[in-house]
């Protein structure tokens, strides 16, 4: 195995992921000056083990570059860290682990939910909420930043999407946490193995699907499982498939955009002048305000490829089946794209992070989505013209998502 001494194998290390992302940034500047793909040692997170070392890919123009070559550079293999069978991943990932061609079939099916005009359709129901969260939130004079507010619309977006009722609402939103947030050991409850816990939230999912798959079938309506249901693409899919799809859409679309809102409250506290910038012209600021706190913010900090062939990144010389990770939170503070890469500004324009992902066939599907629900909250809470006063978050210990586990907050 290649080795690369300028990196002392810190990004494989838990006590680096437990740090916070600020200083994570020093690590990170220097290896995008030095050495944009490095190689580290197998991660030593806990769990699950990985006995594989992998290429760590900093720079934006490399994420961009390997995000958009998916035949040199593959999703098929797994897109985290640990090395399990093909027939896991896809039970809890679907199409994010597939390549073209069934990539591109599965992904279709889906993608026609989220459509300009579906998403546009969709966000007037989504600003109306919002606005109920924003008067809740401020008629309290606030309370805690996941709870109370950031929690709330992703999980009822995802819901109305998919036709979950009401009453199954919390306990999706329970089993797709414990899904993403299990390697953060403070979450792992004494004497349990975060391992099984995951497993057993992905079975929690999976049975949910399976329930809505059935009543769909007998009585579709026009939700996101009825497509899946009605749709002939691999001769129909099963209920595997539809548990899988599920399960990817209950962890991706929740807790991406409850993160971004949480970390957007903490960053407009923190800056109250972009905030009054924000609040004196939301018409122009507002837009351009949620893409630079997804850059800042960085929700998924990375994701991985595996080489199809021998090939050179970078400068350095990639074998066939070695793990290529791409940091996004390395890549959206990249000095040479982004001019004052480490300052918040919400008049940065353009702004081309990799938040959502470099580009290519596994771009964030969501991506609309999410922008239109952190866009609403925001510009009704500018609307109420709220003073933000965060206080300190609990940040998720994660190498994958960059997570806020609780934050008061006053307004
Ligand atoms: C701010 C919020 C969000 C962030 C930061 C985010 C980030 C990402 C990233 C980095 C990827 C991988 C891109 C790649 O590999 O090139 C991804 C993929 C994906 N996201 Fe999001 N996401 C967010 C919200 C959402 C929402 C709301 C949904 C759904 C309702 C969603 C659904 C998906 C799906 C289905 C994929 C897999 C796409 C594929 O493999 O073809 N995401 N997202």
């Amino acid at each position: 195995m290649p080795t690369d001494n300028t990196t002392h194998g810190k990004l494989s290390t838990k006590a680096f992921w437990s740090q916070p992302a600020s200083k994570r940034a020093e690590t990170f500047a220097r290896l995008r000056r030095e050495a944009p793909v490095s190689f580290q040692p197998p991660p030593d997170f806990g769990t699950p083990p990985s006995t594989r070392g992998y290429w760590a890919v900093t720079t934006a123009d490399l994420v961009t570059h390997v995000s958009r070559t998916p035949e040199t550079f593959c999703s098929g293999k797994g897109v985290n860290f640990e090395d399990m069978p093909i027939e896991l991943l896809e039970a809890g990932s679907a199409f994010l682990v597939m390549d073209a061609p069934r990539h591109t079939a599965i992904r279709g099916i889906v993608s026609r939910a989220f459509t300009p005009r579906r998403i546009a359709e969709l966000d007037v129901a989504i600003n109306a909420r919002a606005a109920e969260v924003v008067r809740e939130f401020v008629a309290a004079g606030g309370g805690d930043a996941v709870v109370d507010f950031a929690r709330k619309l992703p999980l009822w977006t995802i819901s109305t999407m998919m036709g979950i009722p009401g009453e199954m609402q919390d306990a999706m939103y329970d089993a797709a946490e414990v899904m993403t947030a299990y390697v953060d050991p403070s979450l792992v409850p004494e004497g349990q193995d975060g391992t099984a816990m995951s497993m057993e939230a992905a079975m929690t999912l999976h049975g949910m699907a399976t329930q809505l798959a059935a009543e769909r079938r007998a009585n579709p309506g026009d939700d996101l499982i009825s497509a899946l249901v009605q749709s002939d693409v691999e001769g129909g899919l099963n209920d595997h498939m539809i548990g899988s799809i599920f399960l990817l859409f209950a962890v991706a679309g929740n807790d991406t955009t409850r993160n971004s809102t949480s970390h957007g409250l903490k960053l407009l506290s923190d800056h109250p002048d972009q905030w009054q910038a924000v609040k004196a012209d939301p018409d122009r600021l507002i837009n351009p305000m949620v893409e630079e706190i997804v850059r800042y913010a960085t929700p998924v900090i990375q994701f991985r490829r595996t080489a199809t062939c021998d090939v050179e990144l970078g400068g350095q010389q990639i074998a066939e089946g070695d793990m290529v990770v791409l940091f996004y939170e390395s890549a959206n503070k990249d000095e040479s794209v982004f001019e004052n890469a480490a300052a918040f500004d919400v008049t940065r324009d353009p702004n081309p992070h990799v938040g959502f992902g470099g580009g290519g066939p596994h771009f964030c599907l969501g991506a609309n989505l999410a922008r239109a629900q952190i866009r609403d909250l925001f510009r009704h809470l500018a609307a109420a013209d709220a003073h933000i006063d965060a206080g300190e978050p609990t940040y998720l210990a994660s190498h994958f998502v960059h997570g806020i586990v609780g934050m008061p907050v006053s307004v």
